[in-house]
């Protein structure tokens, strides 16, 4: 079976990767599997999300030879134009903590009611294979800024991404029925099936 390796150091969104890409004809190995102690560092320079993954998946291609992919991902609140948007991951700067993210949105809508809290997340995954060929996918999930942090599962600002069709934010659902309805799952099951479309050809 061939190997696809993953561009990220984070263990958990190791994990779910795999659980989610579980059906796949590859091998999903992180970076760290194949060189132990390489350390990657990857300027985001991108102006999109989907150009910050394809940069990471071609520079962990080139480093490893094997088929890489390498996803970006951001929250985007309606109110305030889209921000954080792309820079989301250096949002509130590198030393602030979720708690702290979470609490510099909810104070740039304070009072700002509920109907106009609209938010989403969007996830940009790239595929690149070692001959240069990629395909790059998105996902995205609708819901709003709740008025307070709710929940402690997930991560980053589950706790205030508040989905009405649910009646909870993301950090109060079970991951499994996160992935099912997340920007990252439904990109990632794209990327699956491009994936499979691509080596049954
Ligand atoms: P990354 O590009 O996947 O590292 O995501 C950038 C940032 O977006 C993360 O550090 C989180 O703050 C936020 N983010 C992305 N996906 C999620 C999610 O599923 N839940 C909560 N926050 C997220």
């Amino acid at each position: 079976m061939r190997n696809l390796v993953i561009a990220t150091k984070n263990r958990g969104k190791l994990r779910e990767i795999k659980e989610i890409l579980s059906d796949i004809p590859f091998s999903i190995i992180s970076v760290e599997d194949i060189n132990p102690g390489m350390d990657i560092v990857i300027e985001e320079t991108g102006k999109t999300y989907e150009e910050n993954a394809l940069i990471k998946a071609r520079k962990v291609c080139e480093l490893t030879g094997e088929i890489s992919m390498a996803d970006d991902s951001g929250l985007e609140v309606f109110y305030l134009g889209g921000t954080p948007g792309v820079h989301t991951s250096r949002f509130g700067g590198e030393k602030a903590t979720d708690s702290e993210k979470n609490q510099k949105i909810l104070k740039m809508l304070e009072g700002v009611p509920f109907e106009e809290r609209k938010a989403r997340f969007v996830c940009a995954i790239a595929v690149v294979y070692p001959g240069g060929e990629h395909f790059v996918v998105r996902g995205t999930c609708n819901g709003y800024i709740n008025l307070k942090p709710e929940g402690s599962h997930g991560f980053g600002y589950d706790p205030i991404f508040y989905l009405p069709e649910y009646g909870m934010t993301t950090a109060q659902m079970n991951p499994e029925d996160k992935h099912k309805i997340s920007h990252r799952g439904k990109a990632l099951r794209l990327a699956a099936e491009e994936l499979k479309k691509r080596e049954s050809e």
